[in-house]
């Protein structure tokens, strides 16, 4: 599961981006979004925030959900709407699916209490501390009462020895991709206390093994907000 750094170079290349990130995880990113995806339920107003190439938006539309997938890479979201063209889902489905080059710093544009679930599938990884901050503040402004932010994504494991054989492992890997894309991502620190510093209630967190992936339910339970 620290193959999940190399998801930087494959986003270099979005048309080998899901055969790519399906062989480095061998499979288990899709098994981990279809958990995830259980919690979405047909007619739902639902974000996901750095969609990608669509995989988490097609499985969430395919259950029925209105869709809004937002990416600030527009060749992740042109191979998304080239796959979401072909996918063998019900016409009625796609149309339901909106596709906008927009990052998260434009959060601050969705109404307050609008969606019914926001998810999010290895992207708070490439978001700094600040941005996740403010990521989870403006999700918890748009969420209505009571919904659901659905997040799988990479993280430092909290166990010592874990954590020191999860570094080992990815440490090359940090090397490779930097070489490679001058970029990096970062394991996210600490998710359930981020989760509840911005004011959600924790419904379930699944890690791997390891420690260093996380499938994490949280709701929004509104009424401390002032
Ligand atoms: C590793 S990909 C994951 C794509 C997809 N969600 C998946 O699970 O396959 C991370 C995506 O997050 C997007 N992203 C990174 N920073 C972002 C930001 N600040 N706002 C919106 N999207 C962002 C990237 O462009 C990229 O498409």
């Amino acid at each position: 599961m620290s193959m999940y750094i190399l998801m930087k170079i494959l986003e270099s290349a979005p048309g080998r981006y899901d055969t790519g990130i399906s062989i480095l995880t061998l499979g288990k990113l899709n098994k981990a979004q279809d958990r995830l995806i259980m919690h979405i339920h047909k007619g739902a107003n639902v974000l996901d925030i750095g969609c990608g190439t669509g995989s988490l938006t097609l499985k969430a539309a395919a259950k029925g959900a209105r869709v809004k997938g937002i990416d600030i890479n527009p060749a992740m979201l042109e191979t998304a709407a080239r796959r979401i063209r072909k996918a063998l889902i019900p016409e009625k489905a796609k149309q339901n699916i909106t596709l906008c080059e927009m990052g998260i710093g434009e959060l601050g544009n969705e109404a307050e209490n609008s969606y019914d679930a926001v998810m999010s599938s290895l992207c708070f990884s490439e978001l700094s501390e600040e941005e996740i901050r403010y990521t989870l503040n403006e999700v918890r402004r748009i969420l209505k009462t009571g919904a659901l932010l659905l997040i799988a994504d990479e993280t430092v494991p909290e166990n010592f020895f874990k954590r020191a054989i999860n570094a080992l492992f990815r440490l090359p890997l940090v090397i490779i991709t930097y070489i490679i894309t001058q970029t990096t991502t970062r394991a996210v620190k600490n998710l359930p206390k981020k989760l509840k510093d911005a004011g959600f209630t924790l419904e379930s967190v699944r890690l791997n093994k390891l420690g260093n992936f996380t499938e994490t339910v949280a709701r929004n339970i509104k009424e401390d907000l002032s």
